[in-house]
Order: structure tokens, then sequence, then C-alpha cells
């Protein structure tokens, strides 16, 4: 028995922060972000990541047919959740209304979604799961330091959500890798987030993303490159049978690098990151539901997904696409209607972290 992608959908914020207006909060030009990065714009929730979560997974189980009842697992894959205890999970179970379903969440940052696949998919080959929810969301704006340039203005909001189910030996997950250099984590984290340190002692620069960009850079061309190889060697496959990459979208950069150092051309790399910035565990289900949603799987493409972030994770996933690629219902989900502005949501942020950096 295998496992495969039966469902899909997204839940993107309806607030937009704009290059320009980045520009009125820190020193920096859209012309800046768009070459460094090929972000234009990203989303900033007016919700809590568990309320983006519940409305992408609606979306999902009603692409896959499935009601609530029918989830016996939910996996939230997710580095910015509502709160720790209880975990983001155990509130989108609640929202939801998925009484049959245990649920977790798991942390792999920005490799969460591709984790989750793996971790899902084994358990419904192991046997113990039939119906598996995979919802990654992301409410980073929240370690938005505006008083830091070089990580600001990279971070979106956003949720993303797949259903998983049992297939048949060949479709589904052929083949994965992941992996973990915990002795990097220094490169890309929030010094001051979870139980470490005193109590009421964390000043605001803490409480942010902070990141050595150009060693994140370089590691995460190396290491996407490198585990897509392995995962595809592992599924029995070679680069040419790869129909579609959809690769974490962190920075438009990184995405041409790994695909250069694969020898992927530009036709076969799915990219949205103009629209949402890096959304973290949600950049891979969003973009996988828009490739889907503009045609750009087909029953029994092959589909290649690859990850890296804070840990620092890496992992890539191979499927064989089953025969179906749309949707058999639709939801009627909907986020309650934004009632601040994008800079009053920010507003907060401004005010803890301060304004205007050097
Ligand atoms: N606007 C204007 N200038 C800026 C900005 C900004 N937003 N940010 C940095 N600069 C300046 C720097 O201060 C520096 O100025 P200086 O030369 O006067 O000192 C100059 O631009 C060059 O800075 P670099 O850090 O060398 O710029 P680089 O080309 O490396 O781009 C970036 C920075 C975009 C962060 C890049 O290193 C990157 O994308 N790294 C990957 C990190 C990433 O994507 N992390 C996300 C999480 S991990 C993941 O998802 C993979």
């Amino acid at each position: 028995m295998n496992a495969e992608i039966t469902g899909w959908g997204k839940c993107m914020p309806p607030n937009v922060l704009t290059n320009s207006d980045l520009e009125q909060i820190v020193d920096t030009s859209d012309d800046w972000i768009t070459t460094r990065t090929g972000i234009k714009e990203r989303r900033i929730s007016h919700v809590e990541a568990s309320d983006l979560a519940a409305v992408a997974g609606q979306r999902a189980l009603a692409a896959a047919g499935k009601s609530v009842d029918d989830v016996d697992l939910l996996l939230v894959a997710t580095c910015s959740g509502d709160t720790i205890i209880p975990s983001t999970a155990s509130r989108v179970q609640d929202k939801m209304g998925l009484t049959n379903a245990a649920a977790m969440d798991l942390n792999a940052a920005c490799s969460g979604f591709v984790y989750g696949l793996v971790t899902g998919a084994n358990m419904i080959r192991g046997g113990t799961n039939k119906t598996v929810l995979l919802i990654g969301t992301e409410k980073l704006h929240y370690l938005m330091n505006t008083t830091d340039r070089t990580t600001c203005v990279l971070f979106g909001d956003g949720a993303g959500a797949v259903v998983l189910e049992p297939s048949e030996e060949g479709i589904g997950l052929l083949g994965s890798d992941l992996g973990m250099d915990g002795s990097a984590g220094k490169y890309l984290h929030v010094p001051a987030d979870g139980t470490q340190g005193e109590i009421g002692r964390r000043a605001p620069e803490q409480c942010g993303i902070a990141m050595d960009g150009q060693e994140v850079f370089r590691r995460a061309v190396t290491m996407m490159a490198e585990s897509s190889l392995l995962a595809i060697q592992k599924s029995g496959l070679d680069l040419e049978d790869v129909d579609i990459l959809i690769p974490h979208q962190a920075n438009v950069r990184i995405i041409d690098a790994t695909a250069r150092r694969l020898g992927v051309d530009s036709a076969r790399v799915f990219v949205n990151i103009q629209s949402y910035g890096n959304t973290s565990a949600a950049t891979i289900p969003v973009a996988l539901t828009e490739a889907l949603e503009q045609g750009q799987i087909e029953p029994g493409s092959i589909v290649a997904f690859t990850a890296f972030g804070g840990g620092l994770s890496w992992g890539s996933a191979i499927v064989r696409w089953g025969e179906r690629v749309t949707p058999i219902a639709t939801s009627d989900a909907e986020l309650p209607p934004a009632d601040k502005t994008t800079m009053e949501i920010l507003q907060s942020n401004l005010d803890f972290f301060g304004e205007k950096s050097a």
C-alpha cells in the first residue's frame, strides 16, 4: 500500500504588504527587494495561524470529497503557530470539528510540509491511518522585526493543505530524503523564542527572526539540490523523469541556483514567490494548489518537492500523481473579513520592535 495526495487547498489572508509599503517602514527599495529576492508583495494576516489552517483544511477536504469525520490524523506544520500549549493542531482540530482525528504540530520550519508529507504517508503505509490532513500554516509577521531590513522584507503569512489517502503501489509518494544539521541552527533563529532564557527578560530584538542570509543561501542551494537527487534516486527515477519541481519559495535566486545546479530548466520549476514571499511551511502546499489550478500537473505527473529552512533542516519528496487533477468539490469556508488595514495590523510590530533601520 502507498499514500497519495487526493485533496489540496490554500488560504491566503486578504491584506497585502507591497515592497513600496516596506519602503515606508525600513530603508529599502522595490528594486532591491525584487532583484535580490524576487518578492513583490506578501500577505499579512488579521487572524491566527489556526484560522488560516482551518480554511485551507476545509478546502482541501472538499477537493478530496471527504468530510471532517473521515480525518483520522491531523498534522500541522508550523513554526509560527498560535500557542505552544495547546498545539496549533489542537486549535485547528477544534475549529474544523475533526472529532475523530489525532492531532499534532510538526516543526521543521520551512521544511515542515515535506517532513509532514513523509510522516503522513508513512502512517498510512503502516496501516495506522486512512485519511490524513496535512496543513502548513504560518503567521510569520508576528516575528517580523521592523528594524531589520535584512529579514523583514522576506516573510509573509498563509496556509496550504493536502489530504493523504491510501493508494496502489507506484502512485503517490515514491521516495524521500529528510535531514537536519542542528549545529547550524544559529544561522536562522528567533533568539528568545520558547522557554530558553529568563522569564520577563526578553529584548525586542531577540523576539524576531535573526538570520545570516548568505550562509543560509549557500546551504539552501547545496542541500536542496543534493536532497532532491537523493530522493529521485530512492524513487528509482532519473532527473529527466521529473515533470515539475515545486521548491520551497524562500528567494527566487535560491530557486534558480538550485534548478541550475540540478540542470532542470525553468519551465519545469514552479515559482509564485512574487505574490506571497516566504511563508515557510505553507509555501509548498500553496504552490502545489496553484500548480494544479493552472493545469501544470497532469495524471501520472512526477512531482518533486524540495525544501530548506530553520534547523537547519531540509527535505525532498517525489510523488507520482494519480488520475485526478481537479477537485471533487469546493468548500464555501472563508476567513472573516479583515477589520484593519495592513499598516494597522503591523502597528503592533512597529510599536514593539521600533521603526526605521539604519
Ligand atoms: N534593502 C536594501 N538593502 C538591503 C536590504 C534591504 N531589504 N537588506 C540588506 N541590504 C543591504 C545590506 O545591508 C548590504 O549592504 P552593505 O553592502 O552596505 O553592507 C547589501 O544590501 C548586501 O547585503 P547582502 O546580505 O550581501 O545581500 P544578499 O545578496 O546576500 O541578499 C538576502 C540578502 C536576500 C537575505 C539573501 O542573502 C538571502 O536570500 N538569503 C537566504 C535567506 C533566506 O531566504 N532565508 C529565509 C528563511 S530560510 C529559507 O527559507 C531557505
